[in-house]
């Protein structure tokens, strides 16, 4: 899980709506927030890309920003936070090859998944609730 959310965070952008909370941690890299701050300032819900180093490499960077308070998402900065994952977030931040390795085994596992079609499954309308 920490493989893939990390992975997957590592490209991509995310909406100044989903981090405001964000904005008010005290711990957050002070540069970081008063960039994200100064962005979010903008109309229509402004975006920012969740890896600052390397936004279009799926890499361990994300890892390296959780490491120095700068990850943007809630969930991301937990990641290193909780006891239960910070161990395997300075793993993947010292070691490239493990996150890749482990992060490719994770996206494998995830596609063998059976999709529900037809009657049996739904495609959300917000992906945080069920539809119907
Ligand atoms: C390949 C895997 C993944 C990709 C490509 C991905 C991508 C993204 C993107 C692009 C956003 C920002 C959305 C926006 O601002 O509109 C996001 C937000 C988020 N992601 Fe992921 N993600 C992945 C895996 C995961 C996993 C495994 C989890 C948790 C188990 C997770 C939890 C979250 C959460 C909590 C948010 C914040 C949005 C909210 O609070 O509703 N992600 N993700």
């Amino acid at each position: 899980m920490v493989a893939l959310i990390g992975g997957g965070h590592s490209v991509g952008v995310a909406h100044c709506s989903l981090f405001q909370d964000r904005l008010k941690d005290p711990k957050m890299d002070s540069k970081l927030k008063a960039k994200l701050q100064n962005t979010c300032r903008g109309p229509n819900d402004p975006s920012v890309v969740l890896d600052q180093m390397t936004p279009l490499e799926v890499d361990n960077q994300i890892y390296k920003q959780i490491k120095s308070q700068r990850g943007i998402l809630r969930i991301d900065q937990n990641l290193g936070l909780d006891d239960s994952t910070s161990r395997i977030v300075s793993n993947f931040a010292l070691n490239e090859t493990l996150f890749g390795e482990r992060f490719a085994e994770a996206m494998q596992i995830m596609g063998e998944i059976k999709v529900l079609t037809g009657n049996s499954g739904e495609i959300r309308t917000n992906c945080r609730v069920v539809s119907h």
